[in-house]
């Protein structure tokens, strides 16, 4: 006999509430809870207890089996491949170019000769098949469904080999016919992924589950899937850029924080090698205020263009705007170079802008922010050919930050002669470096500083 449960869940971060009420005593969200009723088999799910065989820590363990995309960006991202039997989150906003990219993947496989499913939940086939031509993938011998139902999915999937990759699109239409909860609300998508990711762990099926993202960054239904799955990818990027950037936020069977590329075209998305050379700009023209950063993106060196302009303000409070980067890192930075450099920047509106918008995240950034609005409020460019890293502290002292040899050996790689950074211990050949163990060494160096001067070290405190 079937037997029906209600409970009442918070559709913003999926606590169980044991009545409804107004606001969620879990996450504090307002009119987030739902009645969701549950309807379980009916029979005794007690049965006689095996105990589990207990094992020592070293066991010989093959390294997880993989399927190469051939997408290179793609693969590395995941750390080499998909992993046989995992699941995966891929979340994003809506229009970001989740379906094109997993169409993409998908078709590949299938080219290869792996059996590849797509189904689609917001789509009709027609309409799949119409992106397939765009993408010219038409002619790959991937299986294509459109269905909201995961049982029907299940079922389908029963039939035939198991495929080597499923694709969900999106795990938000789903429903279980086992659950009368609305698609889209916290039951149904975690009964519905739960019910998919048996099936793939089961048959060794990589499992795709796409998600949109909602308007707080979260992945709707969220969290709940975070936690289930063994790796979860965020496909993000700025309106009106052509780029897409791939982030592992986590992942089971790889390194986290990995970033893939992607330039979004006429015919789908292509895999960037070499993100540099499009977060750079043309480095020929010097203007002032602009510095190249040598980043980091997950163990991946990336050089990036920071902007800054410092302009004469209006304003009775002047305005501080700040794209791709962090708005109360920019006030301490700012607030460093007025109390220990003496830069006054009151009365001027600053803006601040990562170029190709990417988003940059890290601490090392500070020096060449500073660099950046130093050299737009001074008016000179940076030395030519120079790439800045480095994080400051409150004191006004500049720190050394991780991975200083892998970021310069990629702006050496990409043309770079210069370096503006923290002490370093080694320096890669070819590369010119000028010190900077506080921000007012910084602050002399590009304000004195003649174009044909040689980087001379700057004299330690
Ligand atoms: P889509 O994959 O449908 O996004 P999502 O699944 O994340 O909602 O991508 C939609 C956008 O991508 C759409 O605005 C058009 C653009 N696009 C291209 O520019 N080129 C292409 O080849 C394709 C297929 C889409
Ligand atoms: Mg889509």
């Amino acid at each position: 006999m079937a037997r029906e449960r209600r409970s009442y869940v918070c559709q913003a971060c999926g606590a169980v509430q044991p009545r409804w009420t107004g606001r969620c005593d879990s996450c504090g969200a307002w009119n987030s809870i739902t009645e969701e009723i549950v309807r379980s088999r009916g029979g005794s799910s007690r049965r006689p207890a095996d105990p589990l065989p207990l094992v020592s820590l070293d066991g010989e363990v093959a390294p997880p089996a993989r399927m190469v995309t051939g997408v290179e960006e793609f693969d590395r991202v995941l750390g080499g491949g998909i992993v046989h039997g995992s699941a995966i989150l891929i979340g994003g906003d809506p229009g970001i170019g989740k379906s094109t990219l997993m169409l993409q993947v998908a078709a590949g496989l299938a080219r290869a000769g792996r059996r590849g499913i797509y189904v689609s939940g917001e789509e009709s086939i027609a309409q799949i098949q119409l992106r397939a031509r765009r993408l010219e993938l038409e002619g790959a011998p991937l299986e294509l469904a459109s269905a909201t139902v995961v049982e029907d999915v299940l079922a389908a999937l029963e039939r035939g080999d198991p495929p080597a990759l499923l694709v969900i699109d999106s795990i938000q239409t789903m429903a279980s016919a086992g659950i009368e909860a609305a698609p889209g609300t916290v039951s149904q998508i975690r009964t519905a992924a739960d019910l998919l990711i048996r099936f793939a762990k089961r048959h060794g099926t990589a499992l795709f589950l796409i998600g949109h993202v909602t308007k707080d960054g979260q992945i709707a239904g969220p969290r709940v899937l975070e936690h289930m799955v063994d790796t979860v990818l965020y496909f993000e990027g700025e309106r009106g850029h052509r780029y897409r950037l791939l982030r592992a936020i986590k992942n089971r069977f790889g390194p986290a924080n990995e970033l893939g590329v992607f330039e979004m075209r006429e015919a789908g998305l292509r895999p960037v090698a070499n993100p540099s050379e499009l977060f750079v700009g043309d480095r020929r023209k010097r203007v002032p205020g602009s510095c190249v950063f040598a980043g980091m993106e997950g163990s991946r060196p990336v050089l990036v263009e920071i902007q800054a302009l410092v302009a004469p303000s209006i304003l009775a409070t002047p305005r501080r705007a700040v794209v791709g980067w962090d708005g109360n890192r920019l006030a301490m930075v700012l607030a460093v170079l007025e109390t220990r450099c003496g830069l006054v920047t009151a009365g001027r509106d600053i803006y601040l802008n990562v170029a190709g918008g990417l988003r940059v995240q890290e601490p090392a950034a500070d020096l060449a922010v500073a660099a950046a609005l130093i050299s737009s409020l001074e008016n000179r460019p940076l030395p030519p050919d120079s790439v800045v890293f480095g994080e400051i502290g409150l004191a006004g002292e500049v720190r050394a930050v991780g991975w200083a040899e892998a970021r310069l050996r990629e702006a050496r790689k990409l043309g770079f002669r210069r370096a503006i950074v923290p002490p370093l211990e080694t320096c890669p050949e070819g590369m010119e470096r000028q010190e900077v163990h506080r921000l007012n060494e910084l602050v002399a160096f590009l304000a004195v500083r003649g174009d044909a001067r040689p980087g001379a070290r700057a004299a330690a405190e």
